[in-house]
């Protein structure tokens, strides 16, 4: 399986230097998804600062945080370099919005579902379209459901290969990265905030709280779904995605 066979040729590799190794295995055909959250400013740094030939995009859902943008900002003064972004289909949040008010995601999970399926995974199907590898910022200890997952993937559902290049570091490693290499990084995470997803749907955590507790945290955990990262062990009918960790 191709999976396989990049796992053994990265085994090893540092990051950007895996990236790299990637970027020429796969010219024009290779591209990394920024929240900006801190993972991703480390990949955008690496990507960035040894001009690896990687379109790095991001999901605009049109709901983020006035700090995301700030960071989006200071990303592309220091590194001078295009960030793609990917909007949602106009028409397909008028007929939303109009319909069930602009906070239609508190009142239901299919709400919920329906707005992160028009403001996230239809945009990135149209940013994955014709690209061979999706590179991410998630991290094995991010999460319970994280834990399981490999820092190589095959996502059925996209037909793409995903390669996660600081999957095994620790939330002290990426820190460490950002202070030695000087990345801006987004100002919430100083403000309790360890994972950013649009401002209506994420909110602080305290201290002893899981990692992602606020993520869509007035939601039944069992509930808890995004979509934007199916794995290939749960890909069932009833898939299940990141948000499925206790808190
Ligand atoms: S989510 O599934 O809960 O939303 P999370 O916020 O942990 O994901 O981020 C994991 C990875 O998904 C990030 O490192 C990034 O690669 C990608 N990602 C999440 N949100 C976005 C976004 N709005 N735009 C682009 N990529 C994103
Ligand atoms: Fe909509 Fe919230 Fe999903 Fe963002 S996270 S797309 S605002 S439901």
């Amino acid at each position: 399986m191709i999976k396989d066979i990049i796992k053994q040729k990265i085994a090893g590799l540092e990051p950007v230097e895996a990236l790299r190794l990637l970027s020429e295995t796969y010219p024009g055909k290779i591209i990394f998804s920024t929240s900006f959250g801190w993972e991703d400013q480390v990949i955008t740094h690496m990507i960035f600062a040894n001009k690896l030939p990687i379109k790095v995009f991001t999901l605009e859902t049109g709901r983020l945080f006035p700090e995301t943008y700030y960071t989006w900002n200071r990303t592309l003064e220091i590194y001078g370099q295009p960030i793609h972004a990917y909007y949602p289909q106009a028409a397909a949040v008028e007929q939303m919005v109009s319909t069930k008010g602009p906070s239609s995601f508190y009142e239901s999970v299919e709400n919920r579902k329906e707005c992160c399926a028009i403001r996230k995974i239809e945009p990135l199907k149209r940013a994955l379209a014709g690209n061979e590898v999706w590179i991410t910022g998630i991290r094995a200890d991010q999460s319970a459901n994280r834990e399981h997952m490999e820092n190589i993937e095959w996502d059925e559902n996209n037909q793409i290969i995903k390669f996660h290049p600081i999957f095994d570091w620790s939330l002290d490693n990426v820190k460490q990265h950002i202070r030695q290499y000087n990345i801006p990084y987004n100002p919430l995470h100083d403000k309790g905030f360890p994972s950013i997803g649009c401002a209506p749907c994420t909110r602080a955590v305290r201290e002893g709280e899981d990692f992602r507790a606020g993520r869509w945290w007035w939601e039944d955990q069992s509930k808890k779904e995004c979509g934007l990262h199916v794995t290939e062990a749960h890909d069932n009918e009833e898939v299940f995605f990141e948000g499925n960790e206790q808190n």
